[in-house]
């Protein structure tokens, strides 16, 4: 089975479990209004959510562009797009589109103001370029922001990234490619990468750790 397909089925067979686990764990919600800070966002403007999966983010996108913005969220999973559509839907939320695509390969007819992507390119192939080309779709002085876990590098990690690698391990899409023997080490290389690639872009960047240095929120203002 190819990496997306196996990444589809998983993520549609645990679409319901997910969506109370991305709703509710706690402190998700502020390092997510984090990742949406580091957007810089101003009333009106369009932001794309790359893998927005139930749609998590979605009210803190909508809250910061405003009636009058614009938020597309893209991911391939249809189960996870079908809760993100109920949240849209009972919201009433009139400028919040989602797109069925892959996040590493869509393209856009006009330049977008930001691009937001949280726990997503630990799962692609390619992050750096992912990114890179993400940074193509956006106007000049666009952002992007990158929201992820990976192991921490501070000196008390090694029980923490014990704790961490059982994490990685019950939420990995099985069958995928390299996920096999490390899964967490090939999200850390990802995580790595997508944000190597994004400082190669960026005039300016932000970045802060959280979550005993587990979790990273990384902006860049791609000129
Ligand atoms: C861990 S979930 C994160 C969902 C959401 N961003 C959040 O923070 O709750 C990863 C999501 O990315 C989607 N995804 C992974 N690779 C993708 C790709 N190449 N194109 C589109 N969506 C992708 C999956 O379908 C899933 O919904």
């Amino acid at each position: 089975m190819s990496r997306e397909a196996a990444a589809q089925q998983f993520y549609a067979r645990w679409a319901d479990l997910y969506d109370v686990l991305a709703r509710s764990t706690p402190g998700l919600g502020r390092l997510r209004g984090r990742a949406a800070d580091a957007l810089a966002l101003e009333p009106g403007d369009t932001v794309v959510e790359m893998g927005c999966g139930t749609g998590a983010n979605l009210p803190h996108l909508r809250e910061r562009v405003g009636p009058e913005g614009r938020v597309v969220g893209v991911d391939f999973t249809r189960g996870m797009l079908a809760r993100a559509r109920d949240r849209i839907e009972r919201e009433g939320w009139a400028n919040v589109h989602l797109v069925r695509a892959d996040a590493a390969e869509v393209e856009f007819r006009e330049a977008v103001d930001a691009v937001l992507a949280t726990f997503v390119v630990g799962m692609l192939a390619d992050p750096g370029a992912a990114v890179d080309r993400w940074a193509d779709l956006l106007a000049p002085g666009g952002r992007i922001a990158l929201l992820d876990a990976a192991q921490t590098a501070r000196w008390f990690g090694w029980p923490v990234n014990r704790a961490f690698r059982g994490l990685v391990v019950a939420s990995s899409p099985t069958g995928t490619d390299g996920y096999e023997r490390a899964p967490w080490t090939v999200l850390d290389n990802r995580v790595d990468a997508a944000r190597r690639a994004l400082r190669a872009r960026a005039d300016e960047t932000t970045h802060t750790e959280h979550a005993l240095g587990v979790v990273r929120v990384t902006g860049g203002r791609i000129p």
